[in-house]
């Protein structure tokens, strides 16, 4: 059952298991109403994010929602997948049930288009948590969606913080020029980056929170994080891993949970050490016209509440 004033968005990410959790957040939410999910190549290639994204809506009980495929390849650069952190299948760790549900018909950008400017001017929130291809394709293709959406709350870059490199976050640096064009347009943005969802750890104590919901769903997303548990403690020194994605999903369903701070943002395209590093400008108030904050300090306990209470929504849905 959804609140009367459910926040809408568009989920456009590349599961990958922290994907995929957002995903169950985004559906288990009262405070959400998933207008539908699409899908960029990230984690994984565009087939490989696509199908897993179909198996999560299966998973998840998800029927009724618009599953998109978008871009296979970054506007200007050479794929880049992320094996080490997400396996050869990009959601590697639980038996992946076969998709019931079909695509949408529609290429990811044209359904982002057409569904941002069906709805009520001021209503629709983007929630990009793989790279920013699909959106800098839509208000490329469509200017207008840049007035129309309520805001742009993106999971990706950091504050002084990088983990693909030293200083740039994957979802930017696999695609820096079209996160170049979606941090520059006028649209309301919100960046949930790595040095807020790198307190977003999924510890045991986490672990045993999410295996006591004791469904199935529960149980997928207890493999999920055994996975990548063991692939965020060889490739990136992890204790526990840090669950990203969902972070921007619990932002638009609580803005409180996190500080945010309004500063100019933009994306470095030409540096030889800081390709795709998200340069943020505090040395003085940011000028009124800004329309870029950051967020930071995320409640922790909140977060993992917030997953569970939606995983508790969700139940056991019929497979
Ligand atoms: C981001 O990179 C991807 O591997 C995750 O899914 C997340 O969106 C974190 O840097
Ligand atoms: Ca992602």
């Amino acid at each position: 059952m959804l609140f009367a004033m459910a926040e809408k968005i568009i989920l456009d990410c590349d599961p990958g298991h922290d994907d995929a959790i957002a995903i169950l957040l985004a559906h288990g939410s009262p405070h959400i109403e998933l207008l539908g999910v699409t899908t960029v190549m990230g984690n994984q290639t565009i087939e490989k994010v696509t199908r897993n994204a179909l198996a999560v809506a299966r998973v998840a009980g998800i029927t009724d929602v618009p599953f998109a495929r978008g871009a296979h390849r970054p506007l200007v650069r050479e794929v880049e997948v992320a094996e080490s952190i997400h396996g050869e299948s990009g959601l590697d760790g639980p038996v992946l049930p076969e998709p019931l549900i079909e695509l949408d018909a529609r290429h990811a950008v044209d359904f982002i288009i057409d569904t941002v400017m069906q709805n009520e001017p001021g209503t629709v929130t983007l929630v990009p948590t793989g790279a920013l291809t699909n959106l800098a394709l839509a208000v490329r293709k469509e200017p207008r969606i840049a007035q129309r959406v309520k805001q742009v709350v993106m999971m990706g870059g950091g504050v002084n913080v990088g983990n693909w490199s030293a200083t740039a976050e994957f979802n930017i640096v696999i695609d820096p020029e079209a996160a170049h064009i979606v941090v520059n347009e006028s649209w309301p943005l919100t960046m949930v980056g790595i040095d807020v969802t790198h307190d977003a750890l999924a510890t045991d104590d986490v672990a045993a929170a999410i295996a006591a919901v004791g469904t199935a769903p529960a149980a997928f997303v207890g493999e999920l994080l055994e996975f990548f548990g063991t692939t965020y403690r060889e490739a990136q020194g992890f204790e526990h891993p840090p669950v990203h994605d969902p972070c921007a999903v619990a932002f638009v369903i609580d803005p409180t949970i996190m500080e945010t701070a309004k500063v100019p943002l933009n994306v470095e395209l030409t540096g030889t050490l800081t390709l795709g590093m998200t340069v943020t400008d505090f040395r003085a108030p940011a000028p009124d016209d800004c329309t870029t904050q950051v967020a930071r300090n995320i409640d922790v306990p909140k977060f993992w509440g917030m997953i569970v209470d939606a995983l508790e929504r969700i139940g056991d849905p019929k497979l």
